[in-house]
């Protein structure tokens, strides 16, 4: 045991200005403040810490096999935090170790005490998941310092704040492996989260195995991606265009869902019915309002839905006799969003089986169905929860309603009494982006950073007792545009553990500014777990403005405002000994800047850079360059390669049209300008109507350069497209500009007859006469 930390702290409430006390380098303090995410509610620490060695061990009451579970679970957390290996005694008196203990007393499902003295730490709880939280808290008390691991002394009192403390998986759009699967749950778990929500059907895949009706993984999980270069790419073993996809066999099914009990998740499947459906409809056309040739590759709204035949019913049946078998899950998701009825209205077939059925209307067959599974749910004691276009369908007995569309039908639902959990988009929605990095992986458009997710409030406009059907939150990670295992990553943590902590953590959040100081030293123990969490919030931004004597401004920050910035100007690597950034900088142009953000020692950020000679200042990516309007804003990965790194373009997909702002025109003779053609692989309705293109001059189009305004500015260049017809990736086009000399912005807008191909700004260079 050491001495080293001297602070006491009533309750964790009141913990922002103390964790700011410790959070300076080079203080004498070595031994970390507690920094728990999700924050426990009650925690006071002592004087003095407890050091951990291989010598120590974790002891559990003989016999009980949960408890050495989470005791194992945690002695394998400790050892890739901290490098030490404890061992788990069962039974043993372990007077000077971590002990479980069970409470003499009931405490709440999931609550725990957690207390650190000089003999080690001891977790009581009465439920099994308190101990497997009070372990968890533990783990991230656990310091690894030069001289030793420490954890300091602390009296914790802690329990859940709502019940369910979700993240929904989407792996239809992308499928991921069944480790993959496993990882995200244990990254889930080690934050007290409980419900993973596995979206496992959806137009672009079916992911399940259903073994009654096996073309739905044997065509229904396959597809040929979009675009013309994955047409292309023949799979030598069919002479056919290679296919995407996978599924998981029921075996899969059993292990993830046995997987998830040992931590306390409850896996939550999700069959979308009766839209979302046309993945199951190109397996099986009988089912559908339509037929579906193949499955599609198309993100956004589709119109394929299931039919009112009885065999229809009785194969979603089949189907869910199988997956209840798989899911002990209360709660079983039927989806319910975004159904159209269109085909419904076109089909004779449907008003026939509408009027035998007594349907009024096409708007009452959803309902129809919602009810019909609501029953057959409830009879096999099972609850059933869809996205709130249920609530469209009345109120319909037992069931609960997830609400996406913002928190308004969760509002509705829950005034009406109606259990709800939180899943609002978009700020739950980690498709969305989360900086203007220019390496943040593609995405949707409008940003939702860290703290935007911390600080915001799912009960808005509930009284307490209204809040009382809030069952709780989640968050979602849709994957149209997260094609690797690693973005899924970035896009959901650390947003999710800002989630994880408003469900966790007693209402009445700390200041953002807390969490994301306590995520600072956590930011290292996710990537000791297997996880590359996105370090946005702690990137370092560059901002570059004109000084005196052809010198440059440079200042430096972090969208959290958090982490200590270091940086080099000789082009090396930033490490703990560079110097830390203070105030801007004055910096001529042939320097080049690289800096990170560290925490104690540690790098908390990615290395950027930032050069300052004239090219380097004269090229904007797609990052860096406006886009005149944001209908549909997305950042998109390009097509082509199949495998390895591809262009990203940062485009809106109704008026595909860019903004080089105050461009520093002085010498410039032209222009030089990367492109891609993408698929246009979006379902948008009749938005497909009003895409914004420019006339063109040639067959293939051309991108048009405009002075200031592509509205109502000069056409200063066309760079005409054909040549980029010819690449599956970008190409690059050059042109020269003259009149521009007092432009106050570039604009750039593709000027084409049709919006297939979808042309993308990668970047823009301006050049000079040399
Ligand atoms: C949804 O995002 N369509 C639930």
């Amino acid at each position: 045991m050491k001495m080293k930390l001297l602070v006491t702290v009533a309750v964790s409430l009141v913990l922002s200005g103390f964790l700011t006390a410790c959070r300076e380098e080079g203080t004498a303090q070595t031994v970390q403040a507690p920094a728990i995410i999700p924050a426990p509610a009650q925690l006071e620490t002592r004087e003095g810490s407890f050091e951990l060695t291989a010598n120590t061990s974790i002891s559990v009451p003989a016999g009980d096999q949960v408890l050495a579970r989470t005791a194992a679970y945690l002695a394998d957390k400790l050892r890739t935090t901290t490098g030490l290996t404890l061992t788990v005694i069962e039974g043993g008196d372990n007077r000077a170790g971590i002990r479980f203990a069970r409470a003499s007393g009931a405490m709440g499902t999931g609550a725990y005490n957690l207390a650190v003295d000089a003999k080690g730490g001891i977790v009581q709880a009465s439920t099994d998941e308190g101990f497997f939280y009070g372990a968890m808290s533990l783990w991230q008390l656990a310091d690894p310092q030069a001289d030793g691991t420490f954890m300091p002394f602390v009296e914790i009192t802690d329990s859940p704040r709502l019940e369910w403390r979700g993240a929904m998986l989407d792996v239809s759009r992308h499928f991921r492996s069944v480790d993959f699967v496993k990882n995200f749950i244990d990254w889930m778990a080690v934050h007290k989260m409980n419900v993973f929500h596995w979206h496992l059907t959806d137009d672009q895949g079916w992911r399940i195995e259903i073994k009654k009706y096996p073309k739905l993984t044997s065509i229904g999980a396959w597809r040929v991606p979009a675009g013309d270069a994955p047409q292309a790419d023949i799979d030598p073993a069919t002479g056919e265009p290679r296919l995407y996809g996978g599924f998981y066999t029921q075996e899969q099914v059993k292990d993830v869902v046995a997987y998830a009990a040992e931590r306390f998740v409850t896996v939550m499947p999700e069959i979308d019915l009766p839209g979302h459906a046309s993945a199951a409809v190109a397996a099986y056309p009988e089912f559908g309002t339509e037929p579906v040739e193949a499955v599609g590759s198309d993100w956004g709204i589709y119109y394929s839905t299931f039919n009112l035949e009885p065999a229809t019913i009785t194969f979603l049946e089949d189907v869910m006799d199988e997956v209840l078998a798989l899911f002990p899950s209360t709660f079983v998701h039927i989806g319910g969003d975004e159904v159209a009825t269109r085909q419904w209205e076109n089909s004779a077939r449907i008003k026939e089986r509408m009027e035998e059925l007594g349907i009024e209307n096409v708007h009452e067959v959803q309902p129809y169905f919602t009810r019909h599974f609501a029953n057959y749910l409830a009879e096999r004691g099972r609850r059933l929860i869809g996205w709130d276009e249920i609530l469209e369908g009345g109120s319909i007995a037992d069931s609960a309603i997830m609400s996406w569309r913002g928190i308004k039908g969760g509002v509705e639902a829950a005034k009406a009494g109606r259990q709800v959990v939180m899943a609002p988009s978009p700020i739950y929605y980690t498709d969305y982006r989360q900086s203007y990095l220019p390496d943040e992986p593609p995405g949707r458009d409008h940003v939702q950073t860290l703290q935007d997710i911390y600080e915001f409030d799912p009960f808005e406009g509930l009284s307490d007792e209204e809040a009382k059907a809030v069952l709780g939150a989640q968050v979602t990670v849709f994957t149209e545009h997260m094609r690797t295992e690693e973005r899924v990553e970035k896009m959901a943590f650390p947003r999710a553990l800002a989630l994880a902590e408003r469900v966790w953590s007693p209402e009445g959040a700390k200041p953002f500014d807390d969490f994301a100081r306590r995520l600072m030293p956590h930011m290292a123990r996710l990537k000791a777990i297997g996880l590359h969490p996105a370090d946005s919030a702690y990137a370092v931004r560059f901002d570059v403005s004109p000084a005196t004597g052809g010198k440059h401004t440079v200042t430096l920050d972090t969208q959290s405002g958090q982490g200590t910035i270091r940086y080099t100007l000789d082009g090396g690597e930033p490490n703990a000994a560079s110097p830390v950034y203070q105030a801007p900088l004055v910096l001529g142009g042939d320097t080049v800047m690289r800096a990170a953000s560290f925490y104690q020692g540690t790098a908390l950020s990615h290395v950027r850079e930032q050069k300052l000679d004239w090219s380097s200042r004269t090229f904007r990516n797609e990052d860096e360059l406006a886009l005149c309007s944001a209908d549909l804003a997305i950042k998109l990965d390009d097509d082509w390669p199949r495998d390895g790194e591809r262009a990203n373009f940062l485009i809106d997909i109704v008026k595909p049209c860019w903004v080089y702002e105050a461009p520093d025109m002085a010498g410039v003779t032209g222009v030089r300008i990367s492109v891609g053609n993408l698929p246009y692989n979006f379902q948008i309705g009749d938005l497909i109507n009003k895409v914004e293109l420019k006339e063109p001059q040639t067959e293939a189009g051309e991108i048009v350069v405009f002075k200031d305004s592509c509205d109502s500015g000069m056409e200063l260049a066309r760079l005409p497209l054909e040549v980029a017809t010819k690449h599956y990736g970008v190409t690059t086009l050059e042109a020269p500009l003259e009149g521009a000399a007092d432009a106050q912005a570039l604009c750039f807008q593709v000027a084409a007859s049709h919006y297939e191909p979808l042309w993308a700004l990668d970047w823009v260079q301006l050049t000079r006469g040399e």
